[in-house]
């Protein structure tokens, strides 16, 4: 394990060069303007892979963009851990409101980040999670000292559903087939208080349009007599809550999973603390589900919430009209045991039996994905505990996360496979949003832990026969 870290030590700096590097190319795959770039960032990963000694490094073409295959098999006796991740990133937009330019890497300080944060769009989610894993396979390999037997699959279209995935993974269930599945895509609950993710939430997308009259009208004409579709569609959202920010639409909460009371207990020692969440978000209060604590509410129940609306005029001045049609993105964040179909579904026929006379609405369903929770008694948990402990010198809590990875739950189903969610992120890190970055701190000890969880994982295997 010395030469290991020392190795890493040794190489930190080409490291973070190299990071930059991918870190330079815009490969958003939401936005088909980026095709090429995406298609680059593809090839630079797998020539990646290459580099630091894996065998069959394939770039696997799919419907859409591809995925980035290679391993190392060292020992049929040994395990085999999967690693995934995905080297697509989110558009950049609002790009005005970024300080430096999103795909110009720069290096900063920060209060939260006092060694250092790397500035990025993808910085964090996941170019610079899913590259601490290369570096620790470089570092392990090169020291002579692979525990276990190595996939990598990287994907490039995890930021719009990873609709060919599930393809994918069915066509090379023999060639995924491993005994763990090694993910870095979240995060952790601080830089001295690590966590491990035991729980993702799912995701209904569903777009809404409320069309009225057939043309734009004069609002002085007709308002007062016709459906304003923005009127309408902003008191049908509304009424999606009660007073209590319970969502409305009947059987939504029907399938959730309710927590015993010893276990909310056991989470809410989490040291969340609420004054100091409030500061850095500039708002007087929190807002939420009634019932509820902050923790809870973005974790272990679901939401409704509108991710954009628009219709209308929004340009300069003012102009009178009554807009023909009005739009909303809606998504909704689902627990177990709620599944995302069923939700579009309730979604739809709610939403559509609301609508008053004089007005269509049409809703249309985007990508969704399935919740998942992960055992904390799997050997797998525990390696990624004890290799925690080893970097931080403290016992990583378990906590559930408000984000979704579907492909965490489609794992367990088509391969069977349990996922560790080993993530280094902060919530603050901006993931998403303007001026995303990742903390060097959190970079390195990425690296540094990895390698860890091989050796542990290795040894508990051992142990089980
Ligand atoms: N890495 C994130 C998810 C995440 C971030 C989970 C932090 C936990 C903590 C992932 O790239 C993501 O953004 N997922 C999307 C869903 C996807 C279907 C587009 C999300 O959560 O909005
Ligand atoms: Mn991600
Ligand atoms: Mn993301």
């Amino acid at each position: 394990m010395e030469r290991i870290q020392s190795y890493i030590e040794k190489n930190k700096k080409r490291f973070l060069e190299e990071l930059i590097e991918i870190l330079k190319i815009p490969s958003i795959s939401a936005d088909p303007n980026f095709e090429k770039d995406v298609l680059k960032t593809a090839e630079l990963v797998a020539n990646g892979l290459i580099k630091v000694g894996l065998d069959n490094v394939e770039i696997c073409s799919t419907e859409g963009y591809p995925i980035i295959y290679g391993d190392k098999i060292i020992d049929s006796n040994l395990p085999t851990v999967l690693i995934y991740g995905h080297y697509d990133v989110q558009p950049a937009d609002p790009i005005e409101l970024w300080d430096n330019p999103p795909f110009e890497p720069v290096i900063k300080n920060t209060e939260i980040h006092p060694d250092g944060a790397i500035f990025a769009r993808g910085a964090c989610d996941d170019k610079g999670q899913m590259f601490m894993h290369i570096k620790a396979f470089e570092a392990m390999n090169k020291s002579d000292s692979l525990f276990c037997n190595i996939k990598f699959m990287i994907e490039g279209e995890e930021e719009v559903g990873s609709e060919n995935l599930a393809t994918f993974v069915k066509e090379n269930r023999k060639r995924l087939n491993a005994d763990v599945i090694l993910v870095s895509d979240t995060g952790i609950f601080s830089n001295d208080i690590p966590s491990i993710t035991t729980g993702l939430r799912g995701l209904s997308y569903v777009e809404v349009e409320v069309e009225g009259p057939n043309r734009d009208l004069h609002s002085g004409l007709y308002g007062g007599c016709v459906a304003n579709p923005i009127n309408i569609l902003s008191k049908m959202i509304s009424s999606l809550h009660d007073k209590n920010n319970k969502i409305t639409i009947p059987g939504f909460y029907d399938k959730v999973l309710l927590i015993s009371e010893d276990e909310r207990k056991e989470m809410s020692k989490a040291p969340f603390k609420k004054q100091s969440y409030i500061e850095s978000l500039n708002i007087e209060d929190v807002y939420g589900e009634l019932g509820y604590s902050t923790m809870e509410r973005g974790s272990i129940r679901p939401t409704l919430d509108v991710n954009g609306i628009w219709g209308g005029y929004i340009g300069e001045g003012a102009k009178t009209v009554i807009p023909s049609k009005a739009f909303a993105k809606i998504s909704m964040r689902l627990v177990p045991n709620q599944d995302p179909e069923d939700i579009s579904k309730l979604f739809s026929d709610y939403f559509t039996s609301i609508a008053p006379k004089g007005v269509n609405v049409k809703v249309t369903p985007h990508h969704g994905g399935k919740p998942a929770v992960t055992p904390i008694d799997s050997i797998g948990y525990k390696a990624a505990s004890m290799a925690f402990e080893k970097t931080f010198n403290k016992k990583p809590i378990p906590i559930r996360s408000g984000g979704s990875i579907p492909i965490v739950a489609m794992f367990e189903e088509e391969l069977g496979i349990n996922t560790i969610l080993m993530g280094f992120g902060l919530d603050s890190d901006a993931i998403h949003s303007p001026n995303e970055h990742y903390g060097l701190f959190n970079f390195y000890k990425g690296i540094e832990t990895i390698p860890y969880f091989f050796s542990f994982y290795s040894k508990l295997f051992k142990s089980l026969d």
